[in-house]
């Protein structure tokens, strides 16, 4: 049951019983606006892993403030928040449980939420904070702040949020791959490329799926390192390569490239460079597919506008048009086949060589 203040599931939605400042219009952007302190709360809850230190007991605040290192005062506030949304529930005063939105963070979830939350927790809220900066400059906030991009200053100073970020990368790509590899055609491919494939999980689906196509994942050294034990373990092993390399230097040969969510980090020459690459590595009549959300004016939907304006804040990249992706295709010398639909905010962006 369903109301104005509560989702499908039940949950408050960020703002209920925020102050009447003025007519629907003015109320709408308000709520908008102070969400943000209801983004706080789930992510520090996140952060802490409060659903792991709940057992299926209550459980005294003293006893779960000791678990998580936290100051037992300050957590009861989070907690009063945190139930106030309906994520854990109070039994009596001081004591808590889970509830079914809580169970979801636990690390033994289903879906690996607590790993998508975290995914760029510390790092992507300081830069969403110096969105106004960013649109001012027309840079991007990270390299601002920090001299370096993103991968970089993960294998050079943050090794931990850099694998934070690599496993919930995999778990978003995981919960969208059997929509998203439906609609992929692997008609002629025999070899295939994961170019920044991450942990692999692209990779190990489509080997799973298509047991007498080979694939490689190729990513920077430190994603291999971490890369999905299955792919380096029988029965897949005999089929599937791991490669440690650069993109922009060079990419293993295949004839179908696919890269998901990778190009979208980077300005429109690097990504010529890279799909020049590809088209460089390509055996006769290969494909180069990629898996990006596209953007519209006006957008499609508010996530194609954020998700755009995540790679300004972080990479310097941005989302693109149809139009805008065939254009760097036919500057690295592909002919432009077209985009397919997947029933995610992922389309297929595709291409041939010659
Ligand atoms: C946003 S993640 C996407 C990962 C994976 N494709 C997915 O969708 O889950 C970007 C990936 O690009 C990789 N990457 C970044 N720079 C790279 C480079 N120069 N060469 C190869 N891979 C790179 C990162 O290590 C990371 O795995």
């Amino acid at each position: 049951m369903t109301d104005d203040t509560t989702t499908a599931v039940g949950v408050p939605a960020a703002c209920t019983g925020a102050p009447v400042i003025g007519p629907p219009a003015a109320q709408a952007v308000a709520e908008l606006g102070w969400g943000m302190w209801a983004s706080a709360v789930v992510q520090a809850g996140a952060q802490l892993r409060l659903a792991d230190a709940i057992g299926e007991e209550p459980v005294p605040v003293e006893k779960l403030a000791a678990a998580v290192g936290a100051d037992a005062d300050a957590l009861t506030r989070l907690m009063r928040a945190l139930v106030a949304f309906g994520v854990f529930r109070q039994d009596r005063p001081g004591w808590y449980s889970h509830s079914e939105a809580s169970r979801a963070l636990r690390a033994d979830a289903e879906v690996p939420l607590t790993d998508i939350m975290l995914t760029g927790s510390s790092w992507g809220w300081e830069m969403w904070g110096q969105l106004a900066a960013s649109v001012r400059s027309g840079r991007c906030a990270f390299k601002e702040r920090y001299g370096k991009d993103l991968f970089t200053w993960f294998a050079e100073d943050d090794n931990a949020a850099g694998a934070a970020a690599l496993r919930g990368f995999a778990a978003q790509s995981r919960a969208m791959n059997p929509l998203v590899l439906d609609a992929l055609d692997m008609t002629g491919a025999d070899r295939f490329v994961d170019v920044g494939g991450g942990h692999g999980s692209v990779v190990l689906s489509l080997l799973e799926r298509y047991p007498d196509v080979h694939g490689v994942l190729f990513d920077r050294a430190h994603a291999i390192a971490s890369a999905l034990p299955e792919l380096s373990s029988p029965p897949l092993a005999d089929r599937c390569e791991l490669i440690a390399g650069d993109c922009f230097e060079a990419v293993p040969a295949g004839d179908l490239f696919l890269i998901r969510q990778v190009l979208h980090m980077w300005d429109d020459d690097a990504c010529v460079q890279v799909l020049a690459n590809c088209v460089r590595a390509a055996r006769p009549g290969a494909r180069v597919v990629l898996l990006e959300q596209l953007v519209a004016d006006p957008p499609e939907t508010p996530w194609d506008a954020l998700m755009d304006l995540h790679m300004l804040l972080v990479m310097g990249g941005r989302e693109r048009t149809a139009e805008q992706w065939a254009a760097l295709y036919a500057r690295a010398g592909l002919t432009w086949t077209g985009v397919t639909a997947t029933g995610t905010p992922l389309r297929l962006v595709e291409g041939r060589v010659g």
